[in-house]
């Protein structure tokens, strides 16, 4: 697979409709990418949802956990569609039907899992952050360098979509004139607790999300 068609359908995870429309203007359609997920827990789920909406491009043909009520919540994610379940990520490795390897396991076993993937032949998507230290990103990326087919990318929640680019855009075209003053928050959950709706807080009452 080459590294350019990767690159578009590995953006799509956020940015669909965009690079859909690069695609038809193109004449281009990109073979669909073989998924595998290996941690399928919160993020991994919330990865496998995403990717489920851009069945076009992508279809989870593997999933690996060491919990199997994580397999059992997976499965209820792919529904009709055939996916070969495993325990241990090795195993998941050996798998001639996975193309790209999502890496959703907890921060310590990013390096490994991320490695073996590597050494298998696959692309990789490792969730942030991507190493546990610095030696071991270090590491990657030297395996990285004798594998320039392989697509690594990391993954940083909203990193990707169209929506961030937009606003960067708007702001490097002077849109908003002289800024002075920038005020940040995500209100992510009282938004979803409130339908569409804003809650306003007091800054002592916001937490971390
Ligand atoms: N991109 C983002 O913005 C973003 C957001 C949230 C979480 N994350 C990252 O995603 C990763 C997972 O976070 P989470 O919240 O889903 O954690 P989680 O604990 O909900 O899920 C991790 C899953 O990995 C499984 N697992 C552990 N060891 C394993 C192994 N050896 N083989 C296979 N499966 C194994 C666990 O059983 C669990 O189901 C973390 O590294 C986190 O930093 C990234």
């Amino acid at each position: 697979m080459e590294r350019r068609s990767f690159i578009k359908s590995a953006g799509l995870l956020t940015g669909g409709a965009l690079l859909s429309d690069i695609q038809s203007f193109a004449g281009y359609q990109a073979p669909v990418i073989k998924i595998g997920v290996v941690g399928c827990g919160d993020r991994g789920k919330g990865m496998m949802h995403v990717i489920q909406g851009l069945k076009d491009k992508f279809r989870i043909t593997a999933i690996c956990d060491v919990l199997d009520f994580r397999i059992d919540e997976a499965r209820k994610i792919t529904k009709e569609a055939p996916v070969t379940a495993y325990k241990d990520y090795h195993k998941l490795m050996e798998d001639g039907n996975v193309d790209a390897v999502v890496v959703a396991v907890p921060l310590n076993m990013h390096y490994p899992v991320a490695e073996a993937t590597l050494q298998a032949g696959k692309h990789l998507y490792l969730e942030k952050t991507m190493t546990f230290d610095i030696p071991q990103a270090l590491k990657l990326v030297e395996l990285s360098k004798n594998r320039p087919k392989q697509i690594i990318q990391i993954g940083h929640q909203y990193r990707y979509s169209p929506l961030y680019y937009k606003v960067k855009d708007i702001i490097a075209n002077g849109v908003l004139g002289k800024v002075n003053q920038i005020d940040c928050r995500w209100e992510k959950r009282n938004l979803a607790e409130a339908g569409t709706k804003p809650v306003a807080r007091a800054p002592d009452q916001l937490e971390d999300v």
